[in-house]
């Protein structure tokens, strides 16, 4: 068994961070979205893994190298124009070859994992196996109809869905998926996609297995979507502190402070996590907090935030909470008079004072 994750796509809905980031690269507890999916597939005994690029390549090939730290080996593939979930395995057919693959978006997470997936599939004699998960908001995912235990139809963000059951974005497909590929047409929004050629594969009476995800599942499509991925990976966090604390600062519940990180005078209430290099003073650090490396945070109130590396923030008047801040940033209140808001920031930020 291969595995091909997808990695290419623009991350439209998560402007402006992905005008200078790859969305799969954004740190979800410290770590890239991408590195959870690509430690699932080496936990389910995978080797050969197919990463599908696009426009952001030179980043994740940068962060992922030859796959090793996995314990993977990793093949690039390039896309030239994100044409669909379906055009990526079109691409992706030298890669493939007859073999069956686990197909995953690199910007999906599964508390589960993908181990029971594989295992089930082998068991069986299936030709695809899919994930469906319950959500609120069927519309913005492919939805499949159940028939008793069979699923009969696969419709990509209906306006009406006919159920609650979102496809996950990971599936397990045998060869014949790369003739559903071959044969579907462009859709609505002009990409090849995956649910028409599993759609394809149902209605060429192939056996399209499914079941429901155990445990949380997350797109990480919205900056919504990652502080709730977020605020699940903290709960399971382990706590470690290898930063140094002064006797003035206090750490309250599950807290991990990494290597090189320097706490003064603060209070930091779990799950939080801060990376190595950051330095933290007189500031209180709330909880589902995730601060990257070499971040620097002064008389501040921060919490349910996410806050990439070598970022800056001081002398806040207010706390800051539920934000996403890229890297390099600079957050700060000074004391000079009149006070006004001075912003310089990019195309499609988003500063809301509340
Ligand atoms: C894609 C698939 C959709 C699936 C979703 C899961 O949507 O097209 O069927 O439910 O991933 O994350 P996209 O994120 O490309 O809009």
């Amino acid at each position: 068994m291969k595995a091909l994750v997808l990695s290419g796509g623009r991350g439209t809905r998560l402007r402006p961070i992905t005008h200078t980031r790859a969305k799969q690269l954004i740190p979800v507890a410290n770590q890239p979205v991408l590195f959870y999916g690509l430690k699932a597939i080496a936990e389910a005994g995978i080797k050969q893994v197919g990463i599908v690029v696009g426009d952001t390549a030179e980043e994740i090939k940068q962060a992922v190298g030859d796959g090793e730290k996995f314990g993977l080996q990793v093949t690039y593939i390039y896309q030239q124009e994100p044409l669909g979930l379906a055009h990526a395995v079109l691409v992706s057919k030298k890669f493939l070859g007859s073999e069956p693959f686990v197909m995953y978006l690199g910007d999906n997470l599964l508390k589960s994992g993908v181990r029971k997936l594989v295992e089930q599939f082998n068991r069986e004699k299936a030709n695809s196996r899919i994930l469906l998960a319950k959500v609120k908001n069927p519309s913005q995912f492919g939805v499949a109809e159940l028939k008793g235990d069979k699923v009969v139809r696969l419709v990509e963000k209906p306006k009406k869905p006919k159920s609650d059951l979102a496809l996950v974005g990971v599936y397990i497909f045998d060869k014949n998926i790369h003739q559903a590929v071959a044969a579907i047409k462009p859709s609505a929004r002009g990409e090849l996609e995956i649910t028409d050629a599993i759609q394809w594969l149902i209605d060429q009476g192939k056996k399209v297995c499914w079941q429901v995800v155990d445990g949380w599942w997350k797109d990480t499509g919205k900056v919504e979507d990652l502080l709730e991925a977020n605020r699940m990976i903290l709960d399971e966090l382990e706590e470690k502190i290898e930063g140094k604390l002064d006797s003035e600062s206090k750490i309250e519940f599950r807290v991990r402070i990494e290597k090189g990180a320097v706490i003064k005078r603060s209070r930091i209430r779990g799950p939080v996590i801060i990376g190595p290099g950051t330095v933290i003073e007189d500031s209180y650090i709330g909880p589902f907090t995730s601060i990257s490396e070499n971040c620097l945070i002064r008389s501040a109130e921060i919490e349910h935030s996410i806050i990439m590396a070598e970022s800056k923030i001081e002398n806040l008047s207010q706390r800051l909470s539920d934000s996403l801040i890229g890297r390099n940033a600079v957050i700060r209140c000074s004391k000079q008079k009149p006070g006004a808001f001075r912003l310089i920031i990019g195309d499609r930020s988003e500063v809301d004072l509340v």
